[in-house]
């Protein structure tokens, strides 16, 4: 287990931002983004971290983007730190492993979300109102069922604050119809490639997001990709539809918050260290399942 990384420090490298979880440094026409250790769970950034967790997530990331080429173009060019840039070298020990060097693109402020099986959210305004996202869904839907085919659930990017769901007809306002199309139809293809693979390898994907990028016009998928931390993994030996489902997510910090008197505003509380181990477990045993 290698020491958590809760920031990098690169003071070579201009920061761009720092995410929730990642920090993004400029390149020229090129990102480095580290995977750090931080967890975030209801949009607040916990106070520890997760063992591990930005290395897998890149290595999850990085090897879903090898299975997806020619999908669509994706932005990743190397997480191999020799392909870095000259001014990052001094920061290798801190960078590696954890780091994906990307093209830098123009990105669409739209969280193209993808749902397979009916959980979460969805399910809620679905028990309430036979609704997900908007959408008349069949009478009779059992939690966690799948749907009889992917649902594509568009939610804004918002800077600050929590993303919003939109309906398609807004998506078309805000991008135009022949993006939305293009959005619809990569996302729904990667979803189910995506989900068939882990299949096998005894995950489900019950939901996920994905987020897009122009450059010169054309899209290109970015950020990470059907990672833990962007969808709900589910083990499949232990799926059941009629229940809530166990996870290789976050779910297990989120239901530990929800005991907590908290109300969701940061700071974030810190979390006790059955709750990191489990969440570290819970990770692995996805990445292990996956690539391992
Ligand atoms: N190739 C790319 N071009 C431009 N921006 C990118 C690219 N890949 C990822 N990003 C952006 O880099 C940031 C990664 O950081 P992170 O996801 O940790 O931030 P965040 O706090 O979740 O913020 P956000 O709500 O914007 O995702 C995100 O804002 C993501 O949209
Ligand atoms: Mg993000």
């Amino acid at each position: 287990m290698s020491a958590i990384v809760l920031e990098t420090h690169c003071p070579n490298l201009k920061l761009r931002h720092r995410g929730k979880v990642r920090d993004v440094y400029e390149d020229g026409d090129r990102l480095l983004i580290a995977a750090t250790d931080r967890i975030s769970a209801f949009d607040v950034v916990m106070p520890n971290g997760i063992p591990d967790k930005g290395k897998m997530l890149t290595s999850i990331s990085a090897f879903w983007f090898d299975r997806m080429d020619g999908v669509v173009p994706h932005h990743l060019i190397s997480t191999n730190a020799d392909d870095f840039p000259q001014n990052a070298q001094p920061y290798r020990d801190q960078l590696e492993g954890r780091t994906m060097l990307v093209r830098k693109t123009n990105r669409i402020d739209v969280e193209c979300v993808v749902r397979g099986y009916i959980t979460g959210s969805a399910w809620s305004e679905y028990r309430k109102q036979g609704t997900v996202c908007g959408e008349k869904l069949p009478a009779g839907l059992r939690e966690s069922e799948k749907f009889p085919t992917p649902l594509f659930t568009p939610a804004t990017k918002a800077d600050e604050g929590h993303d919003e769901n939109i309906s398609i007809d807004t998506m078309r306002e805000l991008v135009g119809d022949d993006l939305t199309d293009e959005l619809i139809e990569a996302s729904v293809t990667l979803y189910e490639r995506g989900a068939a693979f882990a299949r096998e390898r005894g995950i489900l994907i019950a939901d996920t997001k994905f987020e897009f990028g122009l450059v010169d016009g054309e899209i290109m998928l970015i950020d990470e990709i059907l990672t833990p931390d962007s969808s709900r993994f589910w083990p499949l030996d232990e799926y059941e539809v009629g229940r809530s489902q166990r996870s290789f997510d976050k779910q297990f910090v989120r239901d530990y918050l929800n005991t907590l008197d908290w109300n969701k505003q940061p700071p974030g509380p810190e979390l006790p260290t059955e709750v990191v181990e489990g969440t570290a477990r819970r990770y692995r045993e996805a990445y292990e399942l996956l690539i391992g």
